[in-house]
C-alpha cells in the first residue's frame, strides 16, 4: 500500500487558483520528486499536503485513509514531516532547543534522537548551543532536517532540499538523505538540481502551471532531453 497518494488536488490563494490536477504517491521507503521551474506550485502542493493550505478539491490519502483538510499538527502525528522551503528554523532558540521542540518520540528503537541527528550532522553537535540566527544557510538546512526527523515522520518532506547552498554543503545534505532513506525513510523532495535527485529518487513528478504534466522514472527521464528543456530550464 502506499504511504501517501494525492489525486486531482487542487487549491489556490484567494481568488486565484493556483494548482489545478495534481497526483501522485509514495510507496514506504520511496523517494519521489516534485520538479518543475518557479512558481509552476510545488511549495503550493507540498502546503496543501501538509494542512497549512486549504484543498480546493481532490483527495490526500494517508495510508489509504483520507485525510485532506487536516490542519497541519495533525497531519504531523500521522507521520509527515516538513522541511519548509526558507528553512524557518527558531531564531531565538539554540539549535538543541530548536532539535528538542519537535521531538516527538516514536516507539520503535530506530527513534530519532538527538544523538542520532548529530551522529548524521555532526556540525550540529559542535553548534548546539548557537543560536538559529547564528548559522549559516547550511548548518540551518541541517538543523531544519534535523528538527524534522525529530518528530520521527514515516515520510520526510522537503521544500528545496540544497536551494542557494554551496556545493560542498549540497553533496552533505544528499549523502544526508541518501543514508535516511537506506534506513528506510520515504521521502517527498523539491530541488532544482536534477543530477542528484536521478541518483536518489525512483520517480519523478513535473509540475507545470497546477498540475503533473509529466511523471516517470529516473531512467525514463535520463533519457528525454527535450522533456527536461521543456519543463525544467529557467
Ligand atoms: N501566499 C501566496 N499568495 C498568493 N499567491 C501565491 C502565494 N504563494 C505562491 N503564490 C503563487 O502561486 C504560484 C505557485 O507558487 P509556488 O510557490 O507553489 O511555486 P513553486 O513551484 O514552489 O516555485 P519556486 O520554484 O519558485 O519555489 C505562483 O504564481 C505564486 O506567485
Ligand atoms: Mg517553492
Amino acid at each position: 500500500m502506499n504511504l501517501l497518494e494525492v489525486e486531482g488536488l487542487a487549491a489556490g490563494y484567494g481568488q486565484s487558483q493556483v494548482l489545478f490536477d495534481i497526483g501522485l504517491a509514495v510507496a514506504p521507503g520511496q523517494c519521489v520528486t516534485l520538479l518543475g521551474r518557479n512558481g509552476m506550485g510545488k511549495t503550493t502542493t507540498i502546503k496543501t499536503i501538509m494542512g497549512l493550505l486549504r484543498p480546493w478539491g481532490g483527495v490526500v490519502r494517508w495510508k489509504g485513509r483520507t485525510v485532506q483538510g487536516r490542519p497541519p499538527h495533525a497531519m504531523a502525528r500521522l507521520g509527515l514531516g516538513l522541511v519548509p522551503e526558507g528553512r524557518q528554523v527558531f531564531p531565538n532558540l539554540t539549535v538543541r532547543e530548536n532539535l528538542v521542540a519537535t521531538g516527538r518520540g516514536g516507539g520503535s528503537s530506530h527513534a530519532w534522537t538527538l544523538a542520532r541527528v548529530h551522529a548524521l550532522f555532526p556540525r550540529l553537535a559542535e553548534r548546539a548551543s548557537n543560536f538559529g540566527n547564528q548559522l549559516s544557510g547550511g548548518e540551518q538546512q541541517m538543523l531544519a532536517i534535523g528538527r524534522a526527523l525529530m518528530t520521527n515522520p514515516e515520510l520526510l518532506i522537503l521544500d528545496e532540499a540544497t536551494e542557494g547552498l554551496s556545493p560542498l554543503v549540497r553533496r552533505e545534505i544528499w549523502l544526508a538523505l541518501r543514508q535516511i532513506k537506506a534506513e528506510g525513510m520515504a521521502i517527498l523532495v523539491v530541488d532544482k538540481n536534477l543530477a542528484p535527485l536521478l541518483e536518489l529518487a525512483e520517480r519523478h513528478h513535473i509540475v507545470e502551471k497546477g498540475q503533473v504534466a509529466w511523471s516517470g522514472s529516473s531512467e525514463e527521464l535520463r533519457d528525454q532531453r527535450s522533456l527536461m528543456q521543456r519543463y525544467l530550464s529557467a
